[in-house]
């Protein structure tokens, strides 16, 4: 390994941790020693990286005195237990659970966006959620050349997005299903081969979920406007990854399709994929394993004066966080926020 830094991977099992060993080793992130910890049920239990064998270990407090960073791909509740230990340590904490993402004194980062606000964190920086962080990859270039006054979005998120567990499920109820065997639903409310559940994470306020509030509260502290219009719904479909969204948005002053075009077009981790001629729009099959949020069916909204529709696309569990997480990472080595 390079020379570096001394960085723990706190979740390495899991469907977010086996992707950012993957990013770590594409991106070449340099770290002198990589440290594998997940639960006691994996301790033991060997992971692939550069070409090596990792060991995984178990979480326990004395695994950050030999960390300079901690990437957490663990549930929240995990993630506030196991924080502490970090911080015992002086072992920053990149965080991709919902466990801090909105306390005052932690930074909510998208690179491309908000760099500026990991520069002042106090131990604990937040990666924020998948949906909101392909929402404003790409809402935020329209918003810094025009303003964005109003964000209605639906999500169409994949089954990974519930971890190993959720892609499984579909895995094996889909072959069940074409065999005839009866399936009953675990990670899912309702069966998910060949159907869509409007339901992700607990209802918490006036009939809108846990995940949808997270959209809106996220994107809001991201943007820094505490007042922006913003409502979500989001559905769980029976794809195995990258998350899709039909945004619509009203802006301050107008903006056409074809000057909306060409601002994403020049922007950080964007690629415009947008021709009805030739039926090209972002797909989830063709997303997956890349790092970019993709915008197609760009158009004007027209139930509005002022107003745009688009289809955007992101691999969340790249994007959405092993990526965003590691540039996180890059972003504090290269500025010496650390
Ligand atoms: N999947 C996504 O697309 C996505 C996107 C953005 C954010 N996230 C967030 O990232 C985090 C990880 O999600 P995931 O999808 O990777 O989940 P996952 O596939 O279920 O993996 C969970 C990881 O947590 C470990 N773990 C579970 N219980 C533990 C415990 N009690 N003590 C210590 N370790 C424990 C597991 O280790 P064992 O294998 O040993 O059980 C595994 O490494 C979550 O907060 C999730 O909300 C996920």
């Amino acid at each position: 390994m390079a020379e570096g830094i001394k960085l723990a991977v706190v979740g390495a099992t899991g469907a977010v941790g086996q992707e950012m060993l993957k990013v770590l080793e594409q991106r070449k992130f340099p770290a002198s020693e990589v440290i594998c910890l997940a639960s006691e049920r994996s301790a033991g239990k060997k992971v692939a990286f550069q070409g090596q064998e990792l060991t995984i270990e178990a979480i326990r407090p004395e695994a950050f005195e030999r960390a300079d960073m901690a990437l957490f791909a663990i549930e929240s509740d995990v993630s506030r237990e196991v924080a502490p230990m970090a911080q015992a340590n002086h072992c920053i904490v990149i965080d991709n659970s919902n466990a801090f993402r909105m306390d005052k004194d932690v930074p909510l980062i998208v690179p491309e966006v908000n760099p500026q606000a990991a520069k002042n964190h106090q131990g604990i920086i937040a990666n924020p959620n998948c949906s909101t962080i392909i929402m404003v990859v790409a809402l935020n270039p329209i918003h810094q050349a025009v303003g964005i006054e109003h964000i209605t979005v639906s999500t169409y998120q994949a089954v990974s997005g519930a971890g190993k567990p959720g892609l499984e499920e579909l895995q094996e109820h889909v072959g069940n299903y074409v065999k005839g065997i009866p399936n009953t639903p675990k990670v899912f409310k309702h069966p998910i081969e060949f159907n869509l559940i409007p339901h992700i994470d607990v209802f918490v306020e006036e009939g809108y979920t846990k995940e949808e509030m997270k959209m809106v509260n996220e994107t809001r502290k991201i943007f820094g406007v505490p007042e922006m219009r913003i409502a979500a719904t989001t559905v769980r479909v029976p794809v195995f990854r990258s998350h899709s969204e039909s945004i619509n948005i009203e802006t301050k002053k107008a903006i056409t399709p074809e000057e909306a075009r060409e601002v994403l077009s020049k922007a950080p981790g964007v690629i415009v994929q947008d021709d009805p001629t030739k039926d090209l729009y972002p797909m989830p099959l063709l997303t997956s394993d890349t790092d970019e949020v993709y915008v197609g069916r760009i158009r004007r909204d027209i139930s509005v004066p002022q107003g745009l529709a688009m289809w955007v696309v992101g691999d969340q569990i790249r994007k959405g966080a092993a990526t965003n997480c590691i540039q996180i990472a890059e972003l504090l080595l290269q500025n010496k926020w650390y």
